[in-house]
């Protein structure tokens, strides 16, 4: 096992984090043994994050005690793994569909770092008690995904952003690199865009998007 990033681990080509609850696999994924602890693979066809990391993520600010707010929970497969990453920290995952969170707080009852809210992203005021955060992760899929974003980023004031960019929900009609780039416009105003990543082949419709705030500059 060979460490990428803190917690996240390559063997045999494919990635791996810690498994924070041994024995336990979230969404059908392998278990490994390896020097007495367990990892669990992380499928970058599953999770955008590690089809990321598999695209040459450049920054991972993602560690122990990491305070995250994840737009777009759904089930958990990624949160799972941030799970295992921030070990004592905090992953507030919000998520609009009742089914997913359901699913949420299953994974949440054996992982006392993800804290489920059901909420629309789009009333961030309406779960403004999480505070200031390290990180804002967004993966939504909507057509105003940016203005989602940032009107998340105002409230919690991330120091890092990253943003699962779906052009199709925006304007099929473009093209992706149009839409990118015009989606890049507004966020400038208050990140700096570190890195942007072309997913493909491990997911076909999605820019990864890492963003840092702008020191100084009050969002
Ligand atoms: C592509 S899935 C997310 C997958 C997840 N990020 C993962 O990697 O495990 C998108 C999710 O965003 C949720 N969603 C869409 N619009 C939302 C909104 N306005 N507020 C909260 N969640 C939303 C959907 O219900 C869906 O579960």
């Amino acid at each position: 096992m060979k460490e990428l990033f803190p917690g996240v681990y390559t063997y045999e080509n494919k990635l791996w984090t810690r498994n924070l609850v041994p024995g336990v696999s979230v969404y059908g994924e392998k278990l490994v043994k390896y020097g007495g602890t367990e990892y669990r693979e992380w499928d970058p066809f599953r999770s955008k994050l590690a089809g990321a990391i598999k695209k040459q993520l450049k920054y991972f600010p993602f560690k122990k005690g990491s305070i995250v707010l994840y737009l777009g929970a759904s089930t958990g497969t990624t949160i799972s793994h941030l799970s295992d990453i921030i070990t004592d920290g905090e992953i507030y995952g919000v998520e609009l569909s009742k089914r997913m969170i359901m699913e949420l707080a299953k994974l949440a009852e054996q992982r006392e770092n993800i804290i489920p809210i059901l909420a629309d992203a789009r009333v961030p005021e309406e779960y403004k008690d999480v505070g200031t955060v390290d990180i804002l992760y967004q993966d939504v899929a909507q057509p105003d995904q940016i203005d989602i974003f940032l009107k998340n980023a105002k409230l919690f004031k991330p120091k890092w952003g990253m943003l699962a960019l779906k052009t199709q929900s925006i304007d099929i009609s473009k093209e992706p690199e149009e839409i990118l780039e015009s989606s890049l416009q507004p966020l400038r105003e208050k990140f700096d865009i570190l890195q942007t990543i072309k997913l493909d082949p491990y997911d076909k419709l999605h820019y990864f998007l890492v963003l840092k705030d702008k020191e100084g500059k009050t969002i």
